[in-house]
């Protein structure tokens, strides 16, 4: 049976930020805490049990306060990029805060991924739930918003992320988790040898400053093709985004709404893998491009560009200016739902 302890990840203005260590029967113990409500440590044995932390971040509050690259976290309002930091509903302009050149991103200055969330751990369900309250007008946006991300580990190794909010006004709502992962471990390099097989016919190209054009391209032919699996570094020298390498938003196939496989990630060398289910509209593939200059990590880890690959399910980036985008839009009285299901496993003999 999976089983939750709760351990206090540093202060924040001398108050302590509550954590909580998720651990299963085959050895897989993930780490969360209430700044951002994000994932901090994943211990995850290879086929010969050797454990190795598999995701990127840092060792205190600080300096996850101090970095950009939202390390392991829950972005929100809206995770992604909104073009010109402004959208429109119901006839009425929002103006949002600017974070990125022109361009409000992952929930602007101030976002969810910066906020300490309340924190409640459930000792015998092996499970940690966070839950925030947005008020009305914060970055811009509309309504007073409450949030909630759930992470549960079973004994089988998936971990579920379940997020939920709830709005008392008409707005816009998109929680993302940002973790970056490198299945040899998060001080090994880089995760240009992992095999990643995407579930995705379509990506949502996007101009020179990341933004979705509002295009849809079909992959077959592009270096978007990962349908049938590759590694994530033989046509990445041919995606030409400002930092290097992937930087999109792929459209999974099937039923936005439903859960379904989005994709499978799995280093060849340690032989860890896992598959990711959701039941989001799309995934948003960073390979961690701007990691140029070695950002300190966790033990003083050196992250350098490719250290780690984010697989963001998500909505659309810039869906709330974009029509023909699944719509975002989340009235009062309905709940918004995000499920993620990670499934950390072992290759097999066919390298999957
Ligand atoms: C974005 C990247 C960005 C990174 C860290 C990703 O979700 O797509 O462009 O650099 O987050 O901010």
């Amino acid at each position: 049976m999976a089983q939750t302890e709760s351990f206090e990840f540093g202060a924040v203005g001398g108050v302590p930020v509550p954590g909580f260590v998720l651990r299963n029967a085959l050895g897989v113990a993930v780490s969360v805490t209430a700044l951002g409500a994000r994932i901090v440590r994943l211990g995850m044995p290879d086929a010969l049990g050797r454990a190795a932390d598999v995701v990127l971040g840092f060792d205190s509050p600080q300096d996850y306060l101090a970095s950009d690259a939202y390390m392991g976290a829950t972005c929100g309002r809206y995770g992604g990029r909104i073009r010109g930091s402004a959208f429109a509903l119901d006839g009425e302009v929002h103006r949002l805060s600017r974070n990125e050149g022109a361009h409000h991103a992952h929930g602007g200055r101030d976002g969810f991924d910066r906020k300490i969330w309340d924190a409640a751990g459930d000792a015998a369900a092996g499970e940690a739930v966070f839950t925030l309250d947005s008020p009305d007008g914060e970055e811009g946006y509309p309504g007073a918003v409450s949030a909630s991300v759930a992470y549960r580990l079973d004994d089988l190794g998936t971990l579920a992320i379940d997020m939920r909010a709830r709005s008392d006004r008409a707005t816009v709502v998109n929680l993302v988790h940002h973790t970056y992962w490198n299945l040899a471990g998060h001080d090994s390099g880089s995760i240009l040898g992992h095999r990643l097989e995407l579930d995705a016919d379509f990506v949502t190209p996007v101009d020179e400053s990341l933004v979705p054009t509002g295009e849809v391209l079909r992959v077959d032919g592009t270096p978007f093709d990962f349908r049938e699996g590759k590694p994530i570094g033989r046509d990445l020298a041919l995606v030409a985004t400002a930092a290097g390498g992937y930087d999109h938003n792929f459209c999974v196939r099937g039923e936005a709404g439903r859960l379904r496989r989005v994709a499978a990630l799995a280093d060849p060398a340690s032989g860890r893998a896992l598959e990711l289910h959701s039941d989001a509209s799309g995934v948003q593939v960073y390979t961690g491009g701007h990691f140029k200059v070695a950002a300190k990590g966790k033990g003083g880890a050196r992250y350098r560009q490719y250290a780690g690959v984010a697989l963001e399910t998500q909505a659309f980036p810039d869906a709330p200016n974009l029509s023909h985008f699944p719509g975002v839009r989340l009235d009062a009285g309905c709940e918004y739902r995000h499920r993620m299901r990670i499934r950390l496993h072992h290759v097999t003999e066919d390298g999957r």
